[in-house]
């Protein structure tokens, strides 16, 4: 089939790691399995406008961020569409627009690149889809589109489909793949049923290390290959602890996770702190009011110094109080920012 010209839209979440990916080889191979909750709000919703052009010799496109033209984002597209382009042998046939826009701040330390370029993915793969003469099948729809995002940003692979997503081969959960997300496919306890993630944006300031530096870090790292095994490990502690809903063992299990990730990086070389003062006055007082209450409150860390407050629905109301009158006070200009788990993405 040919195509002149089209529009397609679709919005993708972003999603945070349990077990966190930190490492990785060539062509985007994680170093290590990782497995995250889909996120339900923190989305980016992204437009590709294409028109067939006469000359195919290179990529062209612009894009537009919340309806301004965004210079400094073509790197990134350029490279994805270079690693992307064996695959989707049509990018260079045709000139894009892409518009784009995220449901949370910019600049809040939020990562948009799993959003933004699993979106991305997803666009493509519609123009595929429509290039095609034969049916594509969902799976090998979201599969394909996994394994794009990948390429674009490591993570992005696991925010196609939700709630619990798998990315990296390993001994624990079936189907598992290092070129692409899957969904967990086991039995998950009511527990974790709409679990709650509030993110406390405690610096919205540009990440000090970009994830690209941070991977790198792994490289020659003297703590690398026990990581790497204990990502394993934690993994395979993390299955009986999903299907039975035993909270407290989660919590150990996703902190210890959050904070190894950033023990790695203080002991790299260069080494970097990317916790503040105030996401430590955070952890505490987590752990504090768990002790005193017997709540269920835990918190894992991106490469960064916000705070995502793990709970479960049914102690939503009386975890969610003492968020805003006792945690909110350590974010940049009291922002923060409710989510839940969620489902994937969608085509608008
Ligand atoms: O997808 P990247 O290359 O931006 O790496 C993300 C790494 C962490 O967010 C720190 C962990 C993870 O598994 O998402």
């Amino acid at each position: 089939k040919t195509l002149d010209q089209g529009k397609v839209t679709w919005e993708s979440p972003s999603n945070i790691a349990l077990v966190k990916y930190w490492g990785k080889k060539k062509d985007q191979i994680p170093e290590n399995p990782s497995i995250s909750f889909t996120l339900n709000n923190c989305k980016t919703i992204t437009t590709l406008t294409y028109a067939k052009k006469e000359d195919t010799s290179d990529f062209d496109f612009e894009v537009y961020l919340d309806g301004e033209k965004k210079n400094d984002f073509k790197p990134k597209i350029e490279t994805f569409f270079k690693r992307v382009e064996a695959y989707l042998p049509f990018l260079k046939d045709y000139k894009f627009v892409v518009e784009t826009r995220n449901t949370f701040p910019h600049s809040s330390g939020i990562a948009s690149s799993a959003s933004g370029m699993s979106a991305m993915a997803l666009c493509l793969m519609s123009i595929e889809k429509q290039l095609t003469s034969e049916e594509l099948s969902e799976k090998y729809f979201n599969q394909k589109a996994s394994f794009l995002a990948r390429l674009g940003s490591g993570s992005a692979c696991r925010s196609i489909e939700g709630d619990l997503i798998v990315w990296g081969a390993n001994e624990v959960v079936e189907g598992s793949s290092d070129l692409f997300g899957v969904k967990y496919p086991y039995v998950v306890h009511e527990n974790f049923k709409e679990y709650q993630d509030t993110i406390l944006l405690v610096d919205k300031g540009e990440k000090q290390v970009s994830s690209t530096v941070g991977h790198n870090l792994m490289f020659n790292h003297p703590y690398a290959q026990n990581r790497f095994a204990q990502a394993h490990d934690n993994l395979g502690k993390l299955k009986p602890v999903l299907a039975s809903g035993d909270l407290d063992a989660f919590i150990s299990l996703i902190e210890s996770e959050a904070l190894t990730l950033h023990a790695m990086m203080m002991t790299s070389m260069p080494y970097f702190i990317l916790m503040k003062p105030n996401t430590l006055e955070i952890i505490n007082k987590i752990w504090a009011f768990r002790k005193e209450t017997g709540l269920h409150i835990g918190f894992t860390l991106d490469a960064g110094a916000n705070v995502h407050v793990l709970y479960p629905k049914q102690e939503s109301e009386e975890i969610l109080d003492f968020i805003k009158n006792e945690l909110v006070v350590y974010c940049q200009n009291e922002q923060y920012i409710c989510d839940q788990i969620g489902f994937g993405a969608k085509q608008v």
